[in-house]
């Protein structure tokens, strides 16, 4: 099965949008009879059947605009030639799109344009990257009367400010589709036309350069561009892609769709993929852009061992490495037991990857001391999710949002760090959905061109649980419950209690302003607009989950879905939005300790038994550690080994002393990943990774979507990502054979019931799947609980508020909570090593004037965040988007070590930890504290290469 397609990827632009319109209108088009939806244009109809009308100003990713009247069209018994593109279809329309006048109104046209264009011929191979004459080719314009030297609009000069993209004015026809792009696609509105008539302009901000602008750097106006005039940079240097395979993008969980444009066995560009169903065309800059790190100068690419951690790394042969990870975990479970080793799978590695990490910790290994990073981020969504409605995900698609009335954002960031399904959310706002924002910040969602919320709750951090208690209590004591639905479709004696307690006083709005800070008419206002105001759907993130009550929170977001009958339709439901491109997947195959693939208990005889039967081994029954248990293990001497597949738990878990101490104590530490990461400062052996680039598998988003991953160049590392665990699995003496990743999914199919019809072939079919797929859904599920829940009845839980044990004081006055931006992506492995680094060169610490003024703090100034785990310094950013009382900072750099700050405490259900709660006290400083400086030499140390080794095989 060939799964890179050799040829380039060709959408069809059908010119404007599809009409969601279930009317019917027949219509002839050239002498043919045409039935399309009513409100369907008539070049989209034309394009429909294969009639293709020139056009310039239109794009079915936009709205039709009918500025460049090159789409001109007859219709019978009305006047002048239409512009196809702004004309809708009508009944019985009888339509030509070619004539001799239409011709040479479009060749006029054409002409025009041309006269005003950098070119002096209409040589297409002389001025290749002039797009503009593909066009006038296309009409047949053969000559230009009015020469080449046109006036050519207002030139500035080309604007290359942006590092991936420029833009030059001399090739823009003023189209607009920039624009447009901009704020339909996007919204961001960072683009006008400014000028008028001749002298019109494409303006980025206020007539800035376009890296000086609010720009974000998506590429919606580029991808827009029919000119050229907006053009990637890679296109310029590297030539037009000549080949393309369509794939997912590794960074986050929106999973958008991308075709990698390659020219040989090289990157040209990724451009998004309008069929791709998370994101419909649309991308951010980190997925368009941000690929450049796969190429980086620091990605290891032989293996490397070493014998203690101050030593320098020598490079060695596959065989070697792979021999001394095997050699050492056979000694270690001799000298220290069976219980001694275990692994960590990856967020952002493939389904079939992560799989086999799991497989091989319990059949390999022969414990289950296997966790995933999701432990630090989602672990509660599983929890409460399955809890209340018996699946640990999501309940929606995503273009479930376009039926949204009312939306909640609730811990949540979108803009930064889920973008695309962030403009999607702006876009519906934009159409008159109403907003209401919780969150201790104040996002830019709160308040940006064209959206604003209706209501914010700036709660203070740490005190989720209590808002949505009072929101529910509003819902009830009002008498605003969708009774009908919670009869029919919940357990109706546990409603009850949950009714009753949150009635109760305390848990009223006065009484919970005094805890959260939130007045309590904004959260009756809040409760009321979420009860009445139409379909509601709720999205959450990170500021739910990592909390000491994050999977309390997410039960009573499940409380508020069915109390109000948001669940189980287009439009409403409970969204987590997932922060790593396949932290869903990485928990549905059996990364827990505790859970097999599909979220079924180890200790389950029947499940296990179905295991054995197929591995061939026998499993221990028992739950084996998570990840905080093996570095306590670790530190009393009793876990020693460790293999981290494409994780960097020691900057991303909390209380980095801690996890230093943790690794620092093993015996064998094993990192696989592709640089060398803040982990591996601590590792032993080091295999190196391979990138989404190179390697075939599936990825799996927020909504639950199994998408490919398709392999355009082979692992510069030698070796896919799997094929390295299977290798180890082999020395340890368990052989785990496949000839590709399909078959790893066919083996995850039939031994998880909800994955029972996912294959390979069926998501090359389908384009993508939304699990469960089995018998009862054959093209998967995008919207899950219709009718019933998958636990059979909605199960409401008494969610009692317990503040957390991380209290402010005089000691520590403040509270820090932690967060994303859209350029960096999580620890910021590979987006440091991109040139996104220019928007983020370091992490800051947002801090309030007030908060600031009182400390003698100034914009910039070095400050220290101490906290009872530790200290860091970094630099101050002074601001009004968090409230005084509260400040906050990023994790995208190693330098700034901020975990150093955060502690121990973790959710009660999942030990998810709780970094978006932590009492500090900020002060001047003078620069880095001495543990960064010692950690820094610690790093260079490790960093050091001995190159021996041609990696003879
Ligand atoms: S830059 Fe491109 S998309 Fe924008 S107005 Fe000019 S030609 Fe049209
Ligand atoms: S980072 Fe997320 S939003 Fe951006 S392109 Fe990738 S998947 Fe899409
Ligand atoms: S494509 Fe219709 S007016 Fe430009």
């Amino acid at each position: 099965m060939s799964l890179v397609q050799q040829s380039l990827v060709q959408e069809i632009d059908y010119g404007t949008p599809r009409s969601k319109s279930e009317k019917i209108v027949s219509l002839f088009i050239d002498g043919e009879q045409i039935s399309v939806p009513e409100g369907t244009s008539i070049m989209r109809a034309a394009m429909e059947t294969g009639i293709e009308i020139p056009k310039l100003c239109a794009t079915d990713m936009l709205d039709a605009f009918g500025s460049c009247r090159l789409c001109l069209v007859e219709i019978e018994g009305r006047g002048g030639t239409p512009a196809s593109c702004t004309t809708p279809v009508a009944e019985g329309i009888v339509v030509r799109t070619k004539s001799e006048r239409l011709d040479r109104l479009r060749k006029g046209i054409m002409e025009l344009y041309v006269s005003d264009h950098p070119v002096d011929s209409l040589d297409r191979a002389k001025h290749a990257g002039f797009d503009l004459l593909d066009t006038a080719a296309a009409v047949g314009l053969e000559e230009v009367r009015y020469g080449f030297d046109g006036a050519r609009h207002r030139n500035p000069g080309v604007d290359d400010s942006n590092p991936y993209f420029s833009f030059d004015p001399a090739k823009c026809i003023v189209c607009s589709r920039c624009v447009r792009a901009c704020e339909e696609v996007q919204g961001t509105f960072a683009l006008t036309i400014s000028g008028r008539g001749f002298d019109s302009i494409v303006a980025a901000g206020m007539d800035e350069k376009f890296i000086e602008s609010e720009c974000v750097s998506c590429g919606a106006c580029v991808q827009a561009c029919p000119t050229g005039s907006l053009i990637e940079k890679t296109v310029i240097e590297q030539g037009k892609p000549e080949w393309s395979a369509i794939t997912t993008c590794a960074y986050c969980g929106v999973g958008c769709a991308f075709k990698a444009e390659m020219r040989g066995d090289e990157v040209v560009r990724m451009v998004p993929y309008k069929d791709g169903k998370a994101n419909r065309g649309h991308s951010c800059v980190k997925g368009r852009f941000a690929w450049g790190y796969a190429n980086h100068r620091e990605r290891i690419l032989k293996p490397m061992i070493r014998e203690t951690i101050s030593e320098p790394w020598r490079e060695v042969s596959w065989r070697e490495a792979i021999g001394r990870v095997a050699s050492e975990f056979k000694r270690i479970q001799a000298t220290y037991g069976r219980g001694s080793i275990g692994g960590i799978t990856s967020s952002r590695c493939t389904d079939e990857e992560t799989f086999l990490v799991q497989k091989l910790v319990r059949a390999t290994f022969g414990n289950n001391n296997v966790d995933t990073c999701a432990r630090v981020c989602h672990s509660p969504t599983g929890y409460g999710l399955s809890t209340t409605f018996g699946t640990s995900a999501g309940t929606q698609d995503f273009d479930s949002v376009e039926h949204t009335d009312v939306m909640i954002v609730l811990g949540a960031n979108p803009t930064d760090a889920h973008p695309v399904f962030a403009s999607r959310m702006k876009k519906r706002l934009r159409e008159g959905a109403k907003l209401i924002v919780i969150d201790p910040r104040r996002i830019d969602l709160v308040r940006m061109p064209h959206v604003e919320a209706a209501y914010h709750l700036p709660l203070l951090p740490g005190t989720n649980v209590a808002i949505l208690s009072a929101l529910a209590h509003v819902i009830v004591t009002e008498g605003l419950v969708n009774e009908a639905f919670v009869r029919e479709r919940c357990d109706w004696d546990e409603f009850q209690d949950w009714a009753a307690f949150v009635s109760e006083a305390r848990n009223s709005p006065e009484e919970v302003a005094k805890i959260s800070g939130v007045p309590a008419e904004t959260i009756r206002g809040a409760a009321r607009l979420f009860a009445t105001g139409g379909n509601g759907a709720i999205y959450y993130g990170l500021g739910v989950t990592e909390h000491s009550q994050g999977s309390t929170t997410v039960m009573a977001i499940a409380n508020l879905a069915m109390a109000t009958g948001n669940i189980g339709r287009p439009g409403v439901g409970v969204n987590p939005l997932r922060g790593q491109n396949n932290v869903q997947g990485s928990c549905d195959m059996g990364s827990f300790p505790h859970e097999l693939s599909g979220y079924r208990h180890i200790a389950n005889d029947a499940t296990r038994a179905m295991f054995e039967a197929l591995w061939q081994k026998p499993l221990d029954p028992e739950p084996g550690l998570r990840i905080p248990n093996m570095l306590d293990a670790a530190v009393d001497g009793s876990f020693k080994g460790l293999y981290v597949q494409g994780e960097d738990i020691l900057q991303s878990d909390p209380d980095t002393h801690h996890v230093a101490a943790g690794l620092a104590a093993m015996e064998c530490v094993v990192v696989q990943d592709l640089f060398l990461n803040e982990t591996a400062n601590y590792a032993h052996v080091f295999l190196p990774g391979s990138t989404f680039l190179e390697k075939n598998g599936t990825f799996i988003n927020a909504e639950r979507r199994i998408q490919l991953v398709r392999k355009v160049m082979a692992p510069k590392n030698g070796y896919e990502d799997w094929e390295i665990t299977c290798l180890i699995s082999e020395a340890m003496g368990y052989p785990m054979h496949y000839d590709h990743p399909s078959e790893i999914m066919d083996e995850i199919a039939r031994l998880t019931p909800t994955f029972a019809g996912v294959s390979f072939e069926r998501i090359e079919q389908l384009g993508s799947i939304q699990w469960p797929c089995n018998d009862k859904a054959p093209e998967g599920t995008p919207v899950m609980h219709i009718g019933s829940f998958v636990r059979g009845k909605g199960k409401f839980v008494i969610t009692e508020y317990i503040a957390t044990d991380e209290k402010s004081g005089p000691r520590y006055p403040l509270l820090l909570t932690t967060g994303r931006i859209l350029s960096q992506y999580n620890v910021g492995a590979q987006t440091r090593r991109t040139a996104n680094i220019i928007w983020h060169e370091e992490d800051r610490l947002e801090i309030h004037p007030h908060d600031a003024e009182q400390r003698g703090i100034r914009d910039g100034d070095w400050v220290k965040l101490a906290s009872r785990a530790g200290e860091t310094a970094l630099r101050a950013l002074i601001t009004g988007r968090v409230a005084p009382g509260v400040v906050y900072t990023t994790f995208h750099h190693p330098n700034t070590q901020a975990n150093v700050v955060t502690t121990e405490y973790s959710d009660w259900a999942t030990n998810c930890p709780e970094y978006k709660v932590t009492a500090v006290q900020v002060t001047p400083s003078n620069g880095p504290t001495e543990w960064q400086e010692k950690y820094e030499e610690l790093a260079r140390k490790s960093r050091r290469i001995v190159a021996t080794v041609e990696a003879a095989e």
